[in-house]
């Protein structure tokens, strides 16, 4: 299968597949096991298992689809340029994987011409595999699922993450940490950005912002909560890309609400995150 036009989409999510089992099964095997641990900043771990899962992705991906380009959160973007980016978080939540805090996942979003078209998520240890295929919706254990339809903060679960820099952003998002937990029934805070997202398309949270995150942590979960009936906006309502340093994920229902209130609770140490990209 090389790169002479458009790949079938289910060629792809089959290739996704079978990469992202197998870098279950090396998540699986090491769960139990001493943790070799090696530090990218003062509380950002990797592990020897974030390393091995992602050789065996990208081995299995170059074996299929040598032209393709890949970007892996641990070894970069490969340098040829390609229609097809496959986005790889080989082992996301590895503080979670490393505590044995049972919210960890493998994470492969594939983008066609800039469009997402195909993800993979495996959410451990519960071992749920989560998929999307552009147009086709998205499904949990091949059983198709949906975002909820809370449609009052009121009643709503939310979930948020904090990234390791503890920069302007991190001082907003703990403000806003503090307003959607006083207005709904609670702020989760998991540690597995990919797990978010899963959690977002299958009904079990209802909205999930973040600052901060890598094209990796977002891709595959992108498009898992829009074709599970979600909607997807930067903080200030403008159209997201994954490359976008803040994004606010929602059931759809609550959308123009979360915006409404994260734009009403802007502080001067906020402003500078919200709307606009640090980079
Ligand atoms: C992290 C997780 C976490 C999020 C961080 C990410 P990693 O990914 O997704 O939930 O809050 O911003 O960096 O480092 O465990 O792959
Ligand atoms: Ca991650
Ligand atoms: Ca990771």
């Amino acid at each position: 299968m090389k790169n002479e036009g458009p790949v079938q989409l289910s060629d792809l999510y089959a290739v996704a597949l079978e990469a992202a089992l197998a870098a279950r099964d090396i998540i699986n095997s090491a769960a139990e096991q001493p943790k070799q641990i090696d530090y990218k900043g003062a509380t950002d771990l990797v592990t020897a298992t974030d390393r091995e899962s992602e050789a065996v992705i990208t081995g299995i991906i170059r074996r299929q689809f040598p032209d393709h380009q890949i970007l892996a959160e641990e070894s970069g973007k490969t340098q040829h340029k390609s229609d097809y980016v496959w986005l790889i978080d080989p082992l996301d939540g590895t503080t979670n994987f490393v505590h044995g805090y049972p919210s960890y996942a493998v994470s492969i979003g594939i983008a066609y011409q800039e469009t997402l078209v195909c993800a993979v998520i495996v959410e451990l240890p519960a071992n749920h595999v989560y998929h999307a295929i552009r147009g086709q919706g998205a499904f949990c254990d091949n059983q198709p699922i949906s975002v909820s339809n809370v449609s009052e903060l009121g009643k709503s679960l939310l979930v948020t993450g904090f990234g390791y820099v503890h920069d302007a952003a991190w001082q907003a998002n703990m403000e806003l940490f503090k307003h959607f937990t006083d207005l709904t029934q609670g702020v989760r805070r998991l540690g597995a950005a990919a797990v978010d997202f899963a959690h977002l398309a299958s009904g079990k949270v209802d909205g999930f912002w973040e600052f901060n995150l890598h094209p990796w942590d977002t891709a595959a979960g992108v498009l898992l909560v829009e074709e599970a009936g979600g909607n997807i906006t930067r903080m200030d309502g403008e159209k997201y890309s994954v490359y976008d340093k803040q994004m606010l994920a929602s059931n759809g229902c609550l959308h123009s609400d979360l915006l409404k209130n994260i734009a009403a609770i802007q502080t001067e140490s906020s402003t500078r995150v919200f709307g606009v990209n640090p980079d």
